[in-house]
Formats: C-alpha cells, sequence, structure tokens
C-alpha cells in the first residue's frame, strides 16, 4: 500500500492540465466517489494497527496534494481562458521594443564601443561639480582668464560648487582614486551658460578620454585617435593636428577628420576646406598628475575630449543642434534602423 500511494503521489505531482476538462477527470479519477483516494480509505480498514498511524498520514497527504494541484491548475487555466477571451493570442512572436535609442544614446555608445575594443573603460563622475575637479587640478590658475573660457553656471560660492562645464572634471576623479596604468573613457553631460542657437546648446555632452602609464607620447594619441577616427567614419578617413591651447595638456592639439559628406573635396558641411573639427586633446600636463598625485617624472599621458552633439551632427547631417533636445518623434523615428 505504502509504495502504491508513493507512485500515486509521483503522478500528481507531474501532472499538469491543458484544459479544464483534463481537469476535471483528473479530479475524478482521485477524488471522485469511486476514485482512488475513496478507494485508499476503504483499504485502510484492513491495515495492521501498528502501521494505521503512516497510512492513515501518507493517504491524507495524498489526498491533500491532489487537491492543491487542482486548485493551482485552475487558476492557471483560468488566466489563460481570461487571455484568450481577451482576444490576445499567446502564439503570437514578441512585438519588436517600442521607441528607438536617441541618435545621441547611438552615437555616444558607438564611441565607448570603439574604445573599449582597445582596452579602455567607461568612468564616470559627477554633474555637480566643485572647483577643484573642474578647474584647480586642471590647471586652471586661480581668477585666470582662462576660466572665462567657458561660461560657468555657478551654484554656490563656498563651498565652490558649479556645473561641471566639461566631462575633464573626471580624469581628476579617476586619476585621483588610480594608479597608472589607466586607460579611460567618460561619457557625460556638461552645461555652460551659452545662448541657445542651432550650433550651441547649455546643456550637451561630451566623451573625454584618458591614456596615462609609462612611456605614452604623441605617437599613441596619434594612431589612437586616428584609429577612433576610421572606426567612426570610416576607413578612408584621414587625420591632421592643429596646435591649440589648454590649461591641462602640454603641447595641446584640435584634430580634423576628413569631411565625411565630400570625402576632402570641399561641401557646405566642411566650408569648402574638406576638414571638419571633431576634438581637442594633448599630452596631460605634468602638473595635472601632480595634482592627482601621479608620479609625474615616471608617468605620462594623453587626453581628448569631444562633443557628442557636435559628432552625431557630422555623422548624419545634422544641421541644427536643437534638434536633439526637442524630441520631435519625425526627428527620432529617422533613427529607428541604426544601432
Ligand atoms: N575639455 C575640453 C573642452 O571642453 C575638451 C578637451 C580638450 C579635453 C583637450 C581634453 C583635452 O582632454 O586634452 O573644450
Amino acid at each position: 500500500m505504502k509504495n502504491k500511494i508513493n507512485a500515486l503521489l509521483k503522478e500528481v505531482e507531474g501532472f499538469s492540465a491543458e484544459s479544464l476538462e483534463q481537469l476535471e477527470t483528473f479530479r475524478i479519477k482521485f477524488l471522485g466517489k469511486k476514485g482512488l483516494v475513496p478507494a485508499l480509505f476503504a483499504d485502510f480498514k484492513t491495515v495492521v494497527p501498528e502501521e494505521r498511524r503512516e497510512m492513515g498520514q501518507l493517504i491524507n497527504t495524498l489526498k491533500q496534494s491532489v487537491q492543491n494541484k487542482i486548485v493551482s491548475l485552475k487558476d492557471t487555466l483560468d488566466q489563460q481562458s481570461d487571455l484568450q477571451d481577451s482576444g490576445f493570442d499567446l502564439s503570437l512572436p514578441a512585438l519588436s521594443p517600442m521607441g528607438t535609442r536617441h541618435p545621441l544614446s547611438i552615437v555616444r555608445n558607438e564611441i565607448i564601443d570603439i574604445f573599449s575594443r582597445i582596452g579602455f573603460s567607461v568612468s564616470e563622475g559627477p554633474e555637480i561639480e566643485d572647483d577643484f575637479h573642474n578647474f584647480t587640478a586642471l590647471n586652471f590658475p586661480e581668477d585666470h582668464p582662462a576660466r572665462d573660457m567657458q561660461d560657468t553656471f555657478f551654484i554656490e560660492k563656498d563651498p565652490d560648487l558649479a556645473l561641471r562645464t566639461h566631462t575633464s572634471s573626471v580624469q581628476v576623479r579617476v586619476m585621483e582614486k588610480t594608479q597608472p596604468p589607466i586607460r579611460s573613457i567618460s561619457p557625460g553631460r556638461v552645461f555652460r551658460n551659452e545662448a541657445i542657437s542651432a550650433r550651441a546648446h547649455c546643456i550637451f555632452h561630451q566623451v573625454e578620454g584618458l591614456y596615462v602609464d609609462e612611456n605614452v607620447s604623441f605617437t599613441d594619441l596619434k594612431q589612437t585617435l586616428f584609429y577612433f577616427a576610421r572606426e567612426l567614419f570610416g576607413e578612408n578617413t584621414k587625420i591632421r593636428f592643429r596646435p591649440s591651447y589648454f590649461p591641462f595638456t602640454e603641447p595641446s592639439a584640435e584634430m580634423d577628420v576628413s569631411c565625411n559628406i565630400c570625402g576632402g573635396k570641399g561641401c557646405n558641411i566642411c566650408k569648402y576646406t574638406g576638414w571638419v573639427e571633431i576634438l581637442g586633446c594633448g599630452m596631460v600636463d605634468p602638473n595635472v598628475l601632480e595634482a592627482c598625485h601621479i608620479d609625474n617624472k615616471k608617468y605620462t599621458g594623453f587626453a581628448f575630449g569631444m562633443g557628442i552633439e557636435r559628432i552625431t551632427m557630422l555623422k548624419y547631417q545634422v544641421n541644427d543642434l536643437r534638434l536633439f533636445f526637442e524630441n520631435d518623434l519625425r526627428f527620432l523615428k529617422q533613427f529607428e534602423a541604426a544601432r
């Protein structure tokens, strides 16, 4: 009897029903007047007194598990039939996700992807930043006019807090907490007190890059950015560097890529020069390394920073930066097919 009950318990456990009719047949088989459970209770009379306690418990367990099974299967079947009545076809494949990625996210992800393939990893920092991380550690001298290069939204004087004007502040945060080798890429939102126009906005996005190790040279900078430009704009892309000035790099440069619209022949996007500027870069100034407690006798590094809006405008030939912030579906839907 014990073996029989155990076998029935297994059967109940493994049972499932696809319809209410099947479930009813199951119920009758076990709990019906002539069902298996009443039959077991009838046989119980013949059980020897020493085994009665155990057998009684077993039969009750079986009865209970049949009842539980019925309740839970009925629940599931009821839900399914509700769904069927509601007209849902559960066998249909899922719809593709609603909505699309914003063009700025598409390009940001692509930039991160390109650099992560050569060992850079993402780091982020706060949008509300203190004077030290946004300016001082980056070698902007106190009260120096260089701070006016970036029209800052100040929040508070003491402590000195502002909305970060560039993602270069994340360089400082990364170097403060990590010793070289460092290969970091930092995307994020930045803020400047500028009038909004087709070419400028008070909120925009940048990606900052930083590479610090022993023996890092300008050659490494050039090769890294050359690789990046070809990955992003196509393998025939050329690059050129023009000397520039940033307080946190020495020497500093701006990098142009050959115009991806006209292939360098000259068009209105590149103002008939064949070149478009895409980023600022340079060798990390030893003062910056020192401010972040990195041995500037042992280590050198390069850094670069670019505006995501600008790159997106070039890549997709968008001629008004304000479009990125208006969320007009007619604009956003054009990026549906992009990654
Ligand atoms: N922070 C600069 C800006 O907002 C961009 C930049 C230039 C970043 C040169 C760098 C760099 O890391 O080396 O205009």
